[in-house]
């Protein structure tokens, strides 16, 4: 299929200001040089706890966040200057899913014009063409048609999910970055969602970067992952890979994270994510350096990378 974005080394640092001069007098190390690549009609999995960096690495490749260093490669482009966004309509081509579609979507405006919004930047629809155009969105998300006119606070938090993803590929996009799209949703209506962004992937060919701190949640979306911690990768691998075989500690303690409905072991499942938690307690050093930052990473098979010290141990 071929890759459609490129990220190269992508850092973002935001300052930090501070005294009475409100001089920066550091940086948040939020992304600091992660590099990946996103297929065209595949989910690429990012995955990591709390303030790791995912929404930041997201928001660089939407152009909703200022690029410290590093390339975003989008079809031959170097899309980190806003100028160029422009000259190859990037921004019609890459659209974003906000975890919580309450605050993202405008509270004031219905729904027709809510998902009609995107395509006005780019299109000139006469009324009728924008409501048959909204209208088809809202179908292909499996939403009422007299949704058009009521306003987001109508609605359910899996229904205003679905106008958010409405919203996303109303102008026919190539990528969508999804951050935490079903986080805050029930677990039978996150199943619901995620079975739909995946067939709408199928029918037009999307690609997802699909943002997540739950392992158990992106399992069944993802071709590719990467672990993100402290705002670099630990490991980035397969399905397969990551789920699979595991390499990193902070990999390990997050799929010991997923909740396991299997009754009969559950005390075994309880002892493993002990000794996962051990392991992370005093192995550190295997896996961080005396800074406590992550190694860079390294090539353990073609599609396999982990950030590790040593790779004679690792048994693979
Ligand atoms: N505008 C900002 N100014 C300063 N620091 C920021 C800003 N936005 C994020 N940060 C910091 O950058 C780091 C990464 O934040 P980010 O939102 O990317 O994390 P995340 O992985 O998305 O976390 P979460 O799972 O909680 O959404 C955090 O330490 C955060 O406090
Ligand atoms: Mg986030």
């Amino acid at each position: 299929m071929g890759e459609l974005i490129t990220i190269k080394d992508l850092k973002v640092h935001y300052p930090i200001r501070s005294g009475f001069f409100n001089r920066v007098t550091d940086y948040v190390y939020a992304v600091d040089g992660v590099d990946f690549v996103i297929e065209k009609g595949k989910t690429y999995g990012l995955v990591g706890e709390s303030g790791s960096g995912k929404s930041t690495t997201g928001k660089a490749i939407v152009g909703l966040e200022k690029v410290t260093s590093g390339q975003i490669i989008y079809e031959g482009h170097d899309i980190t200057k806003s100028s160029t966004r422009k000259s190859i309509g990037y921004n019609k081509e890459v659209q974003m899913i906000f975890q919580d579609a309450m605050s993202s979507l405008n509270p004031k405006k219905r729904v027709v014009d809510i998902i009609a919004e995107p395509i006005r930047n780019f299109e000139r629809l006469s009324d009728q063409e924008e409501k048959r155009k909204v209208q088809e969105m809202l179908d292909i998300v499996g939403m009422p048609n007299d949704a058009l006119y009521k306003y987001p606070h109508e609605f359910s938090g899996g229904q205003r999910q679905r106008i958010g993803v409405a919203r996303a590929v109303a102008t026919n996009p190539k990528l969508i970055v999804a951050d935490e799209p079903v986080s805050a949703l029930d677990l039978s209506v996150q199943a619901q969602v995620l079975n739909f962004m995946k067939h709408i992937q199928e029918q037009f060919g999307l690609s997802y970067l699909f943002i997540s701190h739950d392992l158990g949640v992106v399992k069944h979306m993802c071709d590719n992952l990467a672990i993100m911690h402290k705002g670099r990768f630990v490991e980035i691998g397969s399905r397969e890979d990551i789920y699979n075989n595991p390499q990193h500690i902070y990999t390990k303690r997050l799929l010991s994270a997923i909740p396991k409905i299997d009754v009969d072991n559950r005390e075994a499942h309880k002892e493993s994510r002990r000794a996962v938690e051990r392991e992370f307690q005093t192995l550190q050093k295997e896996y961080y350096d005396n800074n406590g930052r992550v190694y860079d990473l390294k090539q353990l098979t073609a599609s396999h990378q982990a950030a590790l010290l040593h790779l004679e141990s690792e048994g693979i």
